[in-house]
């Protein structure tokens, strides 16, 4: 169990705090009965009843709620922090949760160190940061140089709650634990990878935020390419996680940015009409693009990826064609060949599953496409747990496997900056209708570029 730690949110007022942080460490406080103080420091002024009356309603949690405290502070000037550095002395675990806009971490951090609220390479004094880390990759660099200069690289905890979902955790184990998969997984065998991360749910009240940023940083920059590098990474030499982020960052350096002539973007119809989107805005809800491995396990193979919002409903998956068998023929008539696929569901419906062709019962000898699935929930009698809770439960332990490193920021911005930059240049992105799969032209990036045609499990004969 980790040790009594006191978690300071800043902006914990916030969304972030509200709908994540709080909820998910009241599950964790009363499942492994960890034992955190939580603090709340930000701009406003607020009382500490007012503040435990918030934890108490977010977290759902008495003893969370019954030890909270609040200081209001200035972010840019550290005489203001005194209070909290007092109310910190002698606490042997310190986590620093900046649940605040990008634009407020380089003033926060520099007031730790300028206040000595943390030293560098003190292990128990840690610092949190939420995406979005960088904008592109010039400021990302930046956010890592200042982050670098008040923390020592294990002291930093950069959240990408992809990395914390126990499905994309398990990739790692379904890749490296089973004899099964590793000697198919590579260019001999792989005919194409494909990853879909589709939302139903439109911006909704996100314009603020979605507006500057978009599908590509949004998502492909950091979830998708994150969950990218786990499937084409090499094995690491143990499952540790400075081994892991070595493989990763292998695996990003060999994808090579990606060329905007084979990427699609689009808008989903009322974007436009958003509560807060600028009324000529050519922001993509939409991004579907082919990224390319340039070592000797992928060269050559199809991997396409593609997000967005406003589709048909919520799937994350990625989707693994090996090459077709030879088919036989019977009677001189070919058999119909059924691609065998591996799909790892990410959410919702967690689990893996794998289709092959099998000889459908009766006295003809035919085959059909059949499905066998692992159920990842039923692994468990527990509820899965929450991405946030396994973030949380991660950094309070002060282990780093469910984040990214310093480098893997930066390597993935420097896959998406190209398209990026030549995105922002063009005119307005084709619109898609509300509840489609996107702009048709994916469907033509995938079929020309060899990768066969978008699969979603479900829709997929033999997949469930
Ligand atoms: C966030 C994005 O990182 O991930 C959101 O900013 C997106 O736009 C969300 O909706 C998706 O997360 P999940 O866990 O619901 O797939």
């Amino acid at each position: 169990m980790a040790e009594a730690a006191d978690l300071v949110i800043f902006g914990a007022s916030g969304d972030l705090a509200r709908r994540k942080i709080l909820p998910s460490l009241g599950r964790l406080v009363s499942r492994d009965g960890v034992s955190v103080r939580v603090i709340g420091a930000g701009r406003s002024q607020k009382s500490t009843a007012d503040f435990r009356e918030m934890v108490k309603e977010a977290s759902t949690n008495q003893r969370l709620s019954a030890t909270a405290e609040w200081v209001q502070l200035d972010y840019a000037e550290p005489s203001t922090f005194a209070p909290l550095k007092e109310m910190l002395t002698g606490s042997p675990c310190v986590i620093f949760y900046l649940a605040t806009p990008p634009e407020t971490f380089s003033e926060i951090v520099s007031c730790l160190a300028v206040g000595e609220l943390s030293t560098k390479a003190d292990a128990s004094r840690r610092v949190v940061v939420e995406k979005p880390l960088g904008h592109d990759l010039a400021s990302a660099h930046k956010l890592n140089r200042q982050l670098a200069e008040a923390f020592e690289e294990e002291q930093i905890f950069r959240i990408d709650h992809y990395l914390a979902k126990d499905t994309v955790q398990n990739v790692m184990a379904l890749r490296f634990s089973n004899s099964l998969f590793e000697p198919v997984w590579n260019r001999t065998l792989i005919e194409t990878i494909l990853i879909t991360v589709a939302e139903e749910e439109g911006i909704g009240k996100r314009a603020g935020y979605y507006d500057e940023t978009g599908a590509v940083r949004d998502i492909i920059q950091n979830h998708v390419l994150q969950l990218l590098a786990l499937i084409t990474m090499e094995p690491p030499t143990t499952f540790d996680a400075e081994y892991v982020r070595r493989a990763k960052r292998a695996a990003l350096r060999a994808m090579s940015p990606i060329d905007p002539a084979t990427a699609v973007r689009g808008q989903y119809e009322g974007y436009l009409e958003e509560e807060g989107v600028a009324a000529d805005s050519r922001r993509e809800t939409y991004a579907a693009m082919r990224v390319s491995i340039d070592n000797w396990r992928w060269d050559g193979v199809p991997i396409f990826v593609r997000t967005g919002k406003a589709l048909t409903r919520r799937v994350t998956e990625v989707v693994i064609r090996l090459r077709d068998a030879p088919t036989l023929r019977i009677g001189g008539r070919r058999q119909r060949g059924i691609p065998t696929l591996i799909v790892i569901r990410i959410q919702p419906d967690e689990g893996i599953s794998i289709r092959i062709g099998a000889k459908r019962p009766g006295t003809r000898f035919e085959m059909v496409p059949a499905g066998m699935r692992l159920d990842y929930a039923r692994l468990t009698k527990a509820a899965l747990p929450d991405a946030y809770e396994n973030v949380l439960s991660e950094v309070l332990a002060g282990g780093h496997s469910a984040f990214p490193g310093a480098e893997e920021i930066e390597l993935s911005w420097e896959i998406v900056d190209p398209l990026v930059r030549s995105w922002e240049a063009e005119g307005h992105p084709e619109s898609y209708p509300v509840g489609s799969w996107g702009p048709h032209a994916a469907d033509d990036l995938v079929a020309a570029g060899g990768g066969g045609r978008w699969i979603v499990s479900g829709d997929e004969p033999g997949t469930a």
